[in-house]
């Protein structure tokens, strides 16, 4: 594809496969970071996940971008918009027409760890915005935010509640490092899932027609894949539970039997307890105060946030200061 920028290629991605898998394979609490999920075949389970029923983050979101996606144009005037984590900037169209109707907007910058899901991004956008300059960026959001373009009112969007994988220490340096390639005055719009009843957030995070269980367990085909590893993913039961102490969801495969997986493109061979889990995912929920705090001590104002009718989602609006 021509207008991508490249910061992460084949090699880097499966140096820090391998780093991750004997990392969190070898750890006594075994675990795996979640951006693994998202091959061909992740990506499009997860874009099934976006329309279940049970999945409400993705309808909350586009209801409020959907309502306030002119007050946001009309609040930033951006002339960048930089979207973090873009997979396939559907949601982001919203944000798009209002801009460009306003007339501020002259460039889109989508940065994505899939060269392929960025790739088709791009081509999709280019043929739909022939006015706009779309140059995607394949990097890692928390490793490359150095390669964003220069400033002149920026605006990054970082949405679908894609913070919440990050765990607090993380999320911290994450934000600081946003701020810190903003100017004084450039935006920030940050989707959060908010904390709620658990009887709401646990199925949408386990589903009754098991879509999220499969791809849960398609981490284990992509190390299977790219590592030339031996797990079967049929023998492992997805879990889903409500962490109340640190409000978030966490992900974990439990292995049903006890077995020995060889993962030999590392050398590495790996022993399951029956009933031993490792965990694949956390995902994060905000109370309002303590989003806008982590804001604040990251250097940005909150200028406006809003939420769906139902109150199940945020959307703030943060400015560099
Ligand atoms: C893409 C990280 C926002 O945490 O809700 C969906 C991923 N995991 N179902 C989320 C996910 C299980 C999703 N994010």
């Amino acid at each position: 594809m021509n207008d991508l920028e490249i910061h992460l290629d084949e090699r880097d991605l499966a140096a820090s496969l391998r780093a991750d898998v004997t990392a969190g394979l070898t750890a006594p609490a075994k675990w795996l970071p979640p951006k693994w999920f998202y091959d061909a075949r992740g990506s499009e389970l997860f874009e099934e996940i976006t329309r279940l029923p049970e999945y409400y983050p993705t309808r909350a979101e586009r209801a409020i971008l959907t309502a306030r996606a002119g007050d946001i144009a009309r609040i930033t005037e951006a002339k960048t918009m930089v979207e973090l984590g873009s997979g396939s900037s559907e949601k982001t169209r919203l944000l798009l027409d209002a801009l460009l109707a306003q007339g501020t907007l002259g460039a889109f910058v989508p940065l994505d760890v899939s060269a392929s899901a960025l790739a088709d991004a791009v081509a999709r956008l280019d043929a739909a915005y022939p006015a706009l300059s779309v140059r995607g960026i394949v990097g890692d959001y928390t490793r490359h935010l150095r390669h964003l373009p220069d400033g002149g009112s920026r605006l990054i969007a970082f949405l679908g509640g894609t913070i919440g994988n990050l765990l607090p220490a993380e999320r911290a340096t994450f934000l600081r490092d946003v701020r810190g390639v903003l100017d004084d005055g450039e935006w920030l719009l940050l989707g959060a899932d908010l904390v709620k009843d658990p009887a709401v957030l646990v199925p949408a995070y386990d589903d009754a027609a098991g879509v999220t269980a499969d791809f849960n367990r398609n981490v284990l085909r992509v190390i299977n894949g790219h590592l030339d590893a031996t797990f079967d993913p049929g023998l492992f039961a997805h879990v889903a539970v409500w962490d109340a102490s640190n409000e978030w969801i966490e992900m974990r495969l439990r292995a049903t039997e006890t077995m020995r997986v060889s993962v030999r493109g590392l050398g590495l061979e790996v022993d399951f307890a029956r009933g031993e889990t490792l965990r694949t995912e956390i995902s994060a929920k905000f109370r309002p105060e303590r989003l806008e705090s982590e804001l604040a001590d990251a250097g940005f104002r909150v200028r406006h946030r809003w939420t769906d009718d139902d109150g199940l989602f945020t959307v703030a609006l943060a400015q560099a200061a």
